[in-house]
């Protein structure tokens, strides 16, 4: 990185804004082409900023109309541009500012600021979005009480929706204009700020919180969608529930308001009291959406609600304070889908994205830490690393400290910092004083990127009846962090006996760091430097270690347990994330094997006693949903992430190919039992209980179909046609799509018919095209591209095609380098006008220097072309730049 680049923001340059804007009061005046905006600004000199100053405020791509200081109109004093409005000397006392913008809504392709979705009027304002609205001091520490009058068509726009609670409304004399005053009484602030405005119809019910306020709730959804919101507003009242129940907290406004639109570039927004969402996580009903997609809306919903504590009550002082309010409230709604559904499924689900997502990005070289330390496009860092691995950190705290110390400090959290905008110092210090312990070595992994690698290693002496462990971390550099420290590394680990049995720890502690017998009563040892030697005795038979249970740590455990090791964890371990860990370890080791050397012959031996340990575990039954976790093999991105470098993607989808069909072979008289004794005439519900049944039902018919095309064909071609719900007849063409059969063909064609028309299906079945590992893939998606059904503008359509196949990793891969340009062509088409979804695009290159040298050397081609076209975004210019360096 050119560290002189002046458009890099520095984390250490941080400084307190030079003035305050107590209240701000917004009059908007909707309309399509030429929206108005006055805002009123009551400023005031900070008394912890800097005196003397001019006052400098944020804008983009704005109009202005005119100014006022103090109610008189400013003539001189001041100067302005498309991004930016300079009062040279402003006064030193309290004062107004009055700013006429102009915009235009209907030319907002960027989706960020006010725009248009369909026929309706919503804005997106994080992270710096308020200042394509009107110049303001577009950053978190601001915090500002706002009353917004938003004023519009009544026809066009009968409702008029902003933060906090309405207080008046009424029309325009002598027009065929109405308007409504919003008041939200909690400081906020600007990137919460939201609008809409549009002829929307909406779902309604009500909320008395533990103190006994009522809150009107309501979905706003296009008209005729509203049945399609009761899951959505069933998933909203429980997540009020039990953010008062887990944590104390209630809501605190008298209405709480939900909008979904169709055009959306991220999921959804937690803006004060009314929250925007893309529709495909508000509606559902059985036939439309999957048991993923309620699992989607329930998360989701939970998630923006949650951030009422946790991002808008407490919010971030800067935004390298990101993972303080995304990281948390992650882990809150990880912990309220818990203890809605099952919690080892959950942890299960959790490890896999974190894995996937996160664990790829710390491999590559957009690495970077959970609170980075410069950037210079804040949008580039809503990344996994912020989320996932910042989830990952309060969980191990709470770990290492104790539930009963985690609580105590996160009530302390909300009392303490409530309506501040906070840093991860103000975080911890919380939990420093709720537990009595010196958190500064913990939050060493906020600073520190990389994935840390855990070495246990083991040896049993059966005369001393010991076993000793040697336990040593490391973690590999990143860029711009070449040398790493020892981090504190919380190994939940238990000693299971031969017989299956769990066995006490009893333990030696070597003299360098002596371990507390408090630990380990605790089931938990904690690394804190490079190594640590613990004996462990009293132990008449050999054990087979039980390490990382839970996932105590976002780490990745090399451990040398036997294949026998890894069947007996798979069959006897008391902890699920163990059990599943083994089958996944198992399953990589010959998987790895087979792409690394495809023609030195099948491993039939290893195969054969992989398979078996699956056999007894899905003859023993158990909860479903698991055993379909068991069963589904690591992913293709997975292994090649294992492999590290020289990756050949075709080499790797074939292995996996093999092996499904031999999972699919050695097990097929139980799936087929299971596929049969799983149907249910029951009607759908998307309880989680029910999700596992059809989950393990569905894992049965692919793998049979892998196995054996000829019988499994029929079976899904049978399924497709008379499912009663979207969950299982999307599996079924799924399965379908696999197969070089006409029933593909037919049953894609059938599934158009069924559902053109209605985009969020229409999606499924666009993103199935694009992913499907045939060669004729890439012109299949570009045949789709013309159709009416698609469209560039719409993120959905986008990410359901174009990501599609941008997921691909065969095709995206392809050895002739058609997948990477034609990517590359389309973020560079995009990137004009949507760079947030151009973006996302670009991410599958993260991985490029992984592949094969033809491979890399085609990935970096394309990357340097479009490094090279001289108008990129700063947001494609920056992860370009960095992807290259
Ligand atoms: N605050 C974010 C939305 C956001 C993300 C705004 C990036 C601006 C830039 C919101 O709380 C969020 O995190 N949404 C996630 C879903 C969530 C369940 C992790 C999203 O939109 O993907
Ligand atoms: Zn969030």
């Amino acid at each position: 990185m050119r560290t002189e680049d002046p458009q890099i923001i520095r984390l250490v340059d941080y400084r307190p804004p030079d003035f305050l804007i107590d209240r701000m009061s917004l009059d908007i005046k909707l309309d399509l082409k030429k929206t108005r905006a006055i805002s009123r600004l009551s400023l005031r000199p900070n008394p912890a900023g800097r005196a003397d100053v001019p006052l400098v405020l944020d804008g983009d791509e704005l109009v202005l109309l005119g100014v006022k200081l103090d109610g008189e109109p400013l003539q001189e004093c001041y100067s302005v541009t498309a991004d930016g409005f300079t009062l040279a000397a402003p006064p030193r006392r309290n004062f107004e500012l009055e700013i006429e913008t102009e915009l235009d809504p209907s030319a907002n392709t960027k989706l960020m600021g006010l725009y248009r979705s369909g026929s309706a009027y919503c804005t997106q304002c994080e992270a710096e979005g308020f200042r394509r609205i009107t110049y303001f001091l577009d950053r978190p520490d601001v915090l500002s009480i706002y009353t917004t009058r938003i004023e519009a068509d009544r026809a066009e726009a009968p409702i008029l929706l902003s933060n906090g609670n309405l207080v008046e409304r009424g029309d325009v004399p002598q027009s065929n204009r109405h308007y409504a005053v919003w008041h939200d009484p909690f400081p906020k602030p600007c990137y919460l700020f939201a609008l809409v405005g549009g002829d929307l119809g909406s779902l309604r019910d009500t909320f008395t919180t533990m103190s006994g306020r009522k809150v009107d709730l309501a979905i706003y959804v296009e008209h005729g969608n509203e049945r399609r919101a009761a899951y959505a507003m069933d998933a909203l009242k429980r997540a009020m529930r039990w953010d008062e129940t887990a944590y104390k907290r209630e809501y605190d406004l008298d209405v709480f308001n939900i909008v979904a639109v169709s055009d959306f570039n991220m999921g959804a927004m937690e803006n004060k009291g009314l929250n925007i969402f893309n529709d495909r996580y508000v509606l559902a009903l059985p036939e439309t959406a999957t048991d993923a997609d309620y699992a989607g809306i329930e998360r989701v919903i939970a998630h923006e609600y949650l951030h009422n504590w946790t991002g808008n009550r407490i919010t971030c002082r800067d935004w390298f304070q990101l993972c303080l309010k995304e990281g948390l409230t992650v882990f809150r709604d990880q912990e309220f889908t818990s203890d809605q559904r099952s919690r080892a499924l959950q942890r299960i689900a959790d490890v896999r994205t974190l894995r996937a997502q996160q664990f790829s990005e710390d491999a590559g070289p957009l690495a970077h830490s959970v609170r980075p330390d410069t950037y210079r496009e804040i949008n580039n860092f809503y990344t996994a690393t912020v989320y996932e691995k910042g989830a990952e950190l309060v969980r191990m705290l709470k770990v290492l400290i104790g539930d009963d110390a985690f609580s105590r400090g996160i009530q302390l959290y909300f009392e303490r910092c409530d309506g501040t905008a906070a840093t991860v110092e103000d975080f911890l210090a919380c939990f420093e004083a709720s537990s009595g312990r010196d958190l500064q070595h913990f939050a060493l992994w906020y600073e520190q990127a990389g994935t840390p690698s855990v070495t246990i290693a083991a040896s049993y002496d059966q005369d001393a009846k010991t076993l000793s462990l040697e336990l040593s971390q490391e973690t590999p550099p990143t860029p711009g962090q070449p040398d790493k420290k020892p981090l504190v590394i919380p190994l939940a680990i238990g000693l299971i006996g031969e017989s299956g049995t769990e066995l006490p720890l009893k333990a030696e502690i070597d003299a360098f760091d002596g371990a507390s017998a408090a630990e380990l009563k605790r089931g938990l040892i904690e690394l804190t430097s490079a190594r640590r030697h613990i004996v462990f005795r009293d132990l008449g038979e050999r054990v087979v270690i039980s390490a990382l249970r839970g996932f105590s740590a976002p780490v990745q455990l090399v451990q040398s347990a036997s294949d026998e090791d890894l069947s007996l964890q798979c069959a006897f371990d008391p902890d699920p994330c163990v059990r599943w860990q083994a089958a996944q370890t198992y399953a990589t080791r010959l998987l790895v094997a087979a792409a690394r050397a495809p023609a030195s012959g099948r491993n039939h031996s290893g195969i054969a006693s992989f398979t078996e340990a699956l056999r007894k575990a899905v003859s023993a039954g158990g909860d479903p949903a698991f055993t379909a976790q068991l069963l589904t093999l690591p992913s293709e991105t997975d292994i090649a992430r294992e492999i590290g470098d020289n990756v050949d993607p075709d080499a790797i989808y074939d292995g996996r190919q093999r092996l499904r069909a031999d999972v699919g072979r050695a097990l097929s008289t139980e799936l087929l039992r299971l596929y049969r004794d799983l149907a249910s005439d029951a009607p759908y519900s998307p309880d989680a209980a029910s999700a596992g049944r059809r989950a393990l039902r569905n894992t049965a018919l692919d793998l049979l179909t892998s196995a054996d095309e000829a019988a499994g064909t029929p079976l899904a071609r049978a399924q497709f046609d008379t499912a009663s719900n979207m969950t299982d007849r999307i599996a079924a063409l799924t399965v379908l799509c696999l197969t070089e059969s006409a029933a593909r063909e037919d049953a894609l064609e059938e599934f158009y018919k069924r559902y053109a028309g209605d985009a969020l299906i229409i999606d499924k079945w666009l993103s199935l095209q694009a992913t499907m590992p045939h060669p004729g893939t890439l012109d299949r998606v570009r045949g789709l591209m013309r159709t009416e059904q698609f469209s560039m503008a719409n993120p959905n359509r986008v990410r359901a095609l174009i990501g599609g196949f941008a997921a691909n990793q065969r095709q995206f891969n392809a050895p002739d380098g058609s997948g990477y340009d034609f990517i590359g062509e389309c973020v560079l088409l995009l990137d004009p006008k949507n760079p947030h979804v151009a973006v996302r695009l670009l991410s599958a290159f993260r991985t490029w220097r992984m592949m094969e040298p033809r491979r890399c050397r085609l990935a970096e081609a394309m990357l340097r072309r479009i490094q090279g076209v001289a108008s990129l975004s700063p947001d494609v210019r920056d992860i370009v730049d960095r992807s290259l360096a």
